[in-house]
């Protein structure tokens, strides 16, 4: 057993700006990063539109940006965690400015605000159209010049260590990948910061960490988990089948212009809604949904072809090099795109200071529900969520470290030992669930579809149960363990929803 005061799983946005924060105060305390895969793979670094923040109180305001990310979370946002995070959005880019990040300026030296869907007003600070990589090297950095923090890479967090009766968290029994050794870290204050559940569906912009392991084990200790019926497809996924995961064309990219064509080259955003290209995800996502049924198209298209090639490279210079490298041209050919599994706006329920309901354990970032993006998340509110509640939840750390006290349990975690390869059967599991949500649990869903999906899934997890009691331990079946519990966390919590809202739909409700 080894001791830390403070444990963060994660190595996203999320747990980097906690670490730094937490390490920056207490000089003096112990501050473990683990993560399971290299440092950098995370949601995070893949992100492309930018950080959604009001800084220019002349053209724009914060009340705008509330009431954008309200009409978006259609409803079922908290509308003061929706105040707070957007009025602290500006300190919160500010340090991250101060910590090395670049966001593009104009050629009159200010920023260059981007326009997402849902906006009302340009205000997305982006580095081009790979902001998350900018963000991720620049934290990196930092903690890397940390001594007090140390970061295990190819380190994956199996369970919590909580305890039964006080409900309160110890710590987190993790296996070193390279040793196939599980290690119980026993901690005063543990951060859940492993990001999203993408790695549920087939079609997700969401790399294979993304398999919802920090809310599975949350839940299996019995953690608040909500509105995990709130999965939000990102409208324009590139459709090629050569990419896994699939490679995104920013919402930025209609925020410059793209205009969505269907099969026979007619522009249809105006049947659904007057903001066109630029309504909120969730409404774009139908559409495009509805335009694929009747005549079947595999896809629809985005038209970037009026657009400046000069202006589209400059903003665009990873999408425009991934397009070219698949021989798409953006000004001469139509990019074919399709929905894919994006967010989840739900997860481990936190209150204003990141904290769960289980003492001493905090979650941040896309694992937390924290009542911002409510039904549907506005774009390029994820990042700033995650900035605002590590703020937030290392203030409220300052409290709980002067409260806790070490633990004097020695946690022990006893493996399995009989060692069989059951990875064959494991890998046919996981493209089964990917399969099924993506067809019953998907864009739109009915009582149906939903019913069908829990059954198979109740009983695919009780094949995997089999698996885990029977057989050792290994990454693979821990998320797959994780990716079951997940999509039946969706699909229950879809059962529960009784009103369409948001990404969520289901056709049987629309009827009665
Ligand atoms: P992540 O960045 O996903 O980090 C999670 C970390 O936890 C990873 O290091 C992972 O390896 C680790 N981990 C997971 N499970 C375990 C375990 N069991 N043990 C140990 N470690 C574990 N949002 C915006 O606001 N603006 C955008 O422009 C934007 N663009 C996006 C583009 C793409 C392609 C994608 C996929 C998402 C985008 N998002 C965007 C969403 C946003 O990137 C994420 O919601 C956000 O980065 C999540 O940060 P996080 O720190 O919570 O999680
Ligand atoms: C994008 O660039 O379209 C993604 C933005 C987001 O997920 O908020």
């Amino acid at each position: 057993m080894q001791h830390v005061d403070i444990l963060i799983i994660g190595s996203g946005i999320a747990g980097l700006t906690y670490a730094l924060k937490t390490a920056n105060h207490f000089p003096d305390k112990s501050i473990l990063i683990c993560t399971k895969a290299d440092e950098l793979e995370s949601n995070t670094k893949y992100a492309q539109g930018g950080i959604a923040t009001v800084m220019d109180l002349k053209n724009d305001s914060f009340e705008q940006h509330i009431i954008d990310t309200l009409i978006a979370g259609d409803g079922h946002c908290d509308p003061e965690i929706v105040s707070m995070v957007v009025r602290e959005a500006p300190a919160r880019i500010q340090e991250l400015i101060e910590w090395g990040t670049r966001f593009d300026r104009n050629t009159k030296g200010n920023y260059d605000y981007g326009l997402e869907g849902g906006h009302s007003h340009e205000r997305i600070l982006h580095y081009k159209d790979f902001t998350g990589l900018e963000v991720e090297q620049k934290l990196l950095k930092q903690i890397h010049s940390k001594t007090n923090i140390t970061l295990l890479t190819n380190h994956l967090a199996l369970d919590l260590i909580t305890t039964p009766m006080t409900k309160q968290c110890k710590g987190a029994y993790i296996l070193n990948r390279a040793e196939n050794k599980v290690i119980p870290f026993n901690a005063k204050v543990t951060m859940l910061a492993t990001g999203g559940i993408g790695q549920t569906y087939l079609y997700t912009t969401n790399p294979t960490i993304a398999t919802g392991d920090g809310i599975a084990m949350a839940y299996r200790a019995k953690a608040t988990i909500k509105d995990m019926q709130f999965v939000q497809f990102h409208p324009t996924a590139l459709f090629y089948s050569g990419f896994k995961p699939a490679f995104l064309i920013s919402e930025a990219v209609r925020g410059f212009g793209g205009i969505l064509r269907n099969k026979e080259g007619v522009a249809f955003m105006s049947k659904y809604d007057t903001r066109k290209e630029l309504a909120p995800r969730d409404i774009v996502t139908r559409a495009i949904h509805t335009e694929m049924q009747e005549p079947k198209a595999e896809c629809v298209y985005l038209d970037t072809t009026h657009i400046d090639a000069y202006e589209f490279k400059k903003h665009f210079p990873v999408i425009t090099e991934t397009l070219n490298g698949i021989g798409i041209n953006p000004q001469e050919h139509l990019i074919p795109v399709i929905p894919a599994a994006h967010y989840v706006c739900g997860g481990i329920s936190v209150n204003q200071n990141g904290e769960t309901s289980i003492a001493n354990l905090l979650a941040c970032g896309e694992c937390a529900a924290t009542g911002l993006h409510g039904a549907n998340r506005l774009a390029s509110n994820s990042l700033l969520e995650a900035l605002v509640f590590a703020h937030r939840s290392y203030l409220k750390t300052i409290e709980l470290l002067k409260k806790t006290v070490p633990s004097a349990i020695n946690y022990t975690y006893t493996q399995q030992k009989k060692v069989k390869n059951v990875s064959e059967e494991l890998d046919v599991v996981k493209l089964e669930i990917q399969q099924l949500m993506s067809t019953e649990v998907s864009i739109i869903r009915s009582n149906k579809s939903l019913e069908k999906a829990e059954n198979r899934l109740l009983y695919l997890q009780r094949v995997i149960d089999l698996f885990d009691k029977s057989y050792q331990t290994t990454p693979q079946m821990v998320e797959i363990k994780n990716l079951i519990t997940i999509a039946l966390l969706i699909t229950k919590q879809s059962i529960k929803q009784k009103e369409n809202k948001g990404a969520y739909y289901n056709m049987n409700l629309s009827l009665s």
